[in-house]
């Protein structure tokens, strides 16, 4: 159980930076339905994302650029109905807000009033500036996200660790900046080295939120599907599993098939 989860009734991105003032590491996971929300907010987890890896965790698909904003605003507002707690941050899908910052604007108002979500997040750097400044003038929390940015895997052709080099760890922090600069509220770093994540963190004054990006930030970002150990063909260095549900849920349904098979279940205490 979190320990700071007692002090603040809600979690505003207020409370994100004053967390950060204090040294208190934000917890944040992902969520995509009612179920789960609610267990992860009972929970105390701080930051509930509602990812576009629900494109991958929950429809399958190999990236995350097929989703809709019309299935974002499903999975976001199924875990609103969920939340008491938490701070609840919602991607802006693949080709929402990359074509101009009005295109950005109508989306972000879109999912706002739609879901009952707190704030959007979005992939980029300093071309995506002017877009979170016009979201921001309609008062919508932006969260950016800078390193590994899978909205764009066709242009890295791969998913492997980012901003190694030192051009791109300059144009990284450069960037980063950029984002604090615009009026971003806190900023997720996926997958770059440590040290890289660490300078960021101390740079700016926003909260940092890393997933693959070491213990020098402020917080730290999963995907809950990974970290329950539901999905097992994924393994990066830096998951870190907490259970192993894949193993745990599968001998569940086998044993529910067993027992249907052999009319076990139900018994005289399961029936009318
Ligand atoms: O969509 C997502 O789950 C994310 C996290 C990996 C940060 O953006």
């Amino acid at each position: 159980m979190s320990t700071a989860k007692k002090e603040f009734k809600k979690v505003t991105t207020n409370v994100l930076q004053e967390m950060k003032r204090s040294g208190e590491k934000i917890s944040m996971l992902t969520a995509y339905d009612y179920t789960m929300a609610q267990i992860l907010d009972h929970a105390g987890v701080d930051v509930l994302l509602v990812g576009d890896s629900a494109s991958n965790v929950m429809a399958g698909h190999e990236t995350t650029l097929p989703i809709t904003l019309d299935q974002m605003i499903y999975h976001a507002s199924s875990v609103v109905r969920a939340i008491d707690r938490a701070l609840i941050v919602v991607d802006l899908p693949f080709g929402s807000y990359q074509g101009n910052s009005k295109e950005a604007l109508n989306s972000a108002i879109k999912i706002m009033k739609e879901s009952g979500a707190h704030a959007v997040k979005l992939e980029g750097g300093r071309e995506v500036k002017e877009s979170i400044e016009r979201i921001l003038t309609a008062g919508i929390p932006v969260m950016g996200h800078l390193g590994l940015t899978p909205q764009s895997i066709y242009k890295f052709g791969t998913y492997t660790v980012r901003a190694k080099e030192e051009d791109e760890a300059k144009r990284l922090l450069e960037d980063a900046h950029v984002l604090e600069k615009s009026g971003c509220f806190a900023l997720v770093l996926e997958k770059i080295p440590a040290s890289l994540a660490e300078t960021v963190a101390k740079e700016l004054l926003i909260p940092v939120i890393g997933i693959g990006a070491g213990n020098g930030v402020d917080g730290q970002v999963l995907v809950t599907h990974d970290m329950l150990g539901m999905t097992n063909e994924f393994n990066p260095r830096f998951l870190r599993r907490y259970l192993n549900l894949y193993d745990s849920m599968s001998a569940a349904f086998q044993q529910y098939v067993k027992d249907v098979k052999s009319r076990d279940f139900p018994n005289d205490n399961e029936q009318y």
